[in-house]
Order: structure tokens, then C-alpha cells, then sequence
């Protein structure tokens, strides 16, 4: 997997052609970004078909990109009218026809990465497991992972699996804390697990803050990155991402070239400790005890 991940939870908003999207992919990917990150549900059920689609047009296009893609959630659309509300669902029928759903829709023959989206108060991982095993035997999906788990719930599905989960993606950004607070990175840390970070810019808020938090976090950003002589201080943001010890894989989110090129950028600037506790600080809204 590239370092920096391509997402396209909001593709659909795009509203790019396949032949567009294809030239966008080839953009991101002359960034030396190969990676894109789906979830069966993207766009009520339509992001992966619109990749797909876009792939299609360039046979040799899929040979050289990796795609991650999640399954477990069950929303309760108009597509499925047999459903009467959101539930998740992790059992072996579910995870398997979800996985062989993803692949007719990527018009692919496998997925690099499959995670399961969102932990369940209904989880039974040895089905979980079994599902795996039986995806990676028949060659369909080639590494397995998990996103928004917490250390025990990642330990019980690992317990059950032939293999290593590869990932958790969660939510980490300068705006967003939570996985330094709840034992997550630690975790990571310890089992040496690199965590891909989804809403990087906190979906945009880093930018256009809207209470003193963000305002905090942007002005002490907009600093360092003054200091430092960067234009466009979403680098600054990606940087920080990237300079943390546990290998964080951000996930870009934006549908805009020039964005996600920041991105890319940020893989050449060390912000230096220093700053990564001014920032961390800010969001904080304390000092160190
Ligand atoms: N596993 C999970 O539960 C989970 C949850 C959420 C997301 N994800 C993954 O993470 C990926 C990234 O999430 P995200 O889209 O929230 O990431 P993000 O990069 O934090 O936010 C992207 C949003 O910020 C906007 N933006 C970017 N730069 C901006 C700027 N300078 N000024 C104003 N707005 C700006 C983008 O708009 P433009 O497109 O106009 O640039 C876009 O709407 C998703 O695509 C998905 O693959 C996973």
C-alpha cells in the first residue's frame, strides 16, 4: 500500500464520469499514490460500481493499484426494502456475499484488503474468521483488517484468524484525538499494527473551523507552517499525521487533485517534534502535565 491512501467514501458527490475518474485515478496515482479506499456502502451502495466502471475502461489499470474495501454494514435503503432498520452483520453468509458483491462491482478478481467496518455488539469472530479463511483460500481477497475496533475487540477477532490483521483504520487528525486517549495507538505501538487514518482534515472542519478547538488547531498551524515556509497548511496537517512513530497511512479524502497533492507533499516535510506538540497542544487546549 502506498503511504498516503486515496479515499472515496464521497466519489458519488464527484458526479466525474467513469472516463474522468479514470484520468483523476491516473493523476493520484502519478502522486505515487496506488491505494483507494472503498466501503461497500460508499454512496449508498454506488461508489465501488462508479471505481469499477472507471477501471474498466483501461484493462491495465487494476494490475496497478491496490484496493481496500470494507463490508458489515447493513443500511436500511431502498435498495434493500426487506430491511426495517441499520444493523451489522458479520456472519460468514454475510461477509462472503458482501466481499463477491464488492468483486462484480470492482469487475475485479480480488481485493487487496478487506476490512470489517464497524465493531458489533453482536459479534461472533470465529465467523468472522471462517469467512476470512474462506476468501483468502479461494484467492479473492488477499489481506484482512478491521476499522474503528478498539485493542480488545481487535485482540478477540486476531485470536480466531489464520492470519494477521493487517490494519485498523480509524479516525485520527489533529482535531481528532480519541485513539491516543482510548489505548488504540499504544496498542498499535505494541503489535506493531500501522493504522490507516480516515478524516485526515476532519472532513474539511480543519480548514473552515467552527468552534475554538478548530480555531486553535488552525491558528497554531497556519504558524508552523509560516515558520517553515509552506504553502498551504494542510501539509501541515498530513505532516503531523506522518511524523507520528506507529506509520499512520493517511487517507486523503478530498475529489480535488491539487488536495490531494498536498498530500503527497506533506511525504517531504518533517515538522519536527517540537511542533507536533504545539499542535497536539492546541487541540488539547492545555500543555503537557
Ligand atoms: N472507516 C470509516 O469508518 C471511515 C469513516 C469516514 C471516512 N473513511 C475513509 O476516509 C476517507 C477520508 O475521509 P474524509 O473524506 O472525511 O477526509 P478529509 O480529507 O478529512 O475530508 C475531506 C473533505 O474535506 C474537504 N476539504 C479538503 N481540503 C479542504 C480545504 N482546503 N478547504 C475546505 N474543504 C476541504 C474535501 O472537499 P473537496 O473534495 O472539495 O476537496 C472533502 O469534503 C474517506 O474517503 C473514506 O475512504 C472511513
Amino acid at each position: 500500500m502506498s503511504r498516503i491512501v486515496h479515499g472515496h467514501w464521497r466519489l458519488a458527490e464527484w458526479k466525474l464520469s467513469a472516463q474522468e475518474l479514470l484520468k483523476l485515478t491516473g493523476q493520484v496515482m502519478e502522486l505515487g499514490v496506488d491505494t483507494f479506499d472503498h466501503a461497500d456502502i460508499y454512496g449508498h451502495y454506488s461508489c465501488e460500481k462508479l471505481f469499477g466502471d472507471a477501471l474498466a475502461l483501461d484493462p491495465g489499470m487494476r494490475g496497478r493499484l491496490k484496493i481496500v474495501t470494507k463490508c458489515g454494514i447493513k443500511l436500511a435503503t431502498e435498495k434493500f426494502p426487506d430491511r426495517k432498520l441499520k444493523t451489522y452483520d458479520y456472519s460468514y453468509d454475510h461477509i462472503v456475499a458482501s466481499a463477491e458483491q464488492s468483486l462484480r462491482n470492482f469487475h475485479t478478481d480480488r481485493i487487496d484488503l478487506l476490512l470489517l467496518h464497524r465493531p458489533s455488539p453482536f459479534f461472533a469472530p470465529q465467523e468472522a474468521a471462517k469467512a476470512f479463511s474462506h476468501l483468502k483460500k479461494s484467492g479473492k481477497v488477499l489481506h484482512f483488517g478491521v476499522s474503528n475496533f478498539t485493542p480488545v475487540q481487535f485482540e478477540a477477532l486476531s485470536k480466531y484468524c489464520e492470519e494477521p490483521l493487517r490494519t485498523n483504520q480509524v479516525e485520527i487528525s489533529p482535531y481528532c484525538l480519541e485513539h491516543f486517549d482510548n489505548g488504540n495507538i499504544d496498542f498499535f505501538m505494541k503489535e506493531k499494527i500501522e493504522p490507516m487514518a480516515w478524516s485526515p482534515l476532519a472532513g474539511g472542519r480543519l480548514l473552515n473551523p467552527t468552534d475554538d478547538k478548530g480555531h486553535r488547531i488552525l491558528g497554531v498551524m497556519k504558524e508552523v507552517a509560516a515558520e517553515m515556509n509552506i504553502d498551504g497548511v494542510e501539509k501541515i496537517a498530513y505532516a503531523w499525521l506522518l511524523k507520528h512513530p506507529a506509520g499512520i497511512f493517511p487517507i486523503v479524502g478530498s475529489g480535488k487533485i491539487d488536495r490531494i497533492r498536498y498530500a503527497a507533499d506533506a511525504l517531504g516535510i518533517d515538522i519536527g517534534e517540537e511542533n507536533w506538540f504545539r499542535i497536539y497542544n492546541a487541540s488539547k487546549g492545555r500543555e503537557l502535565p
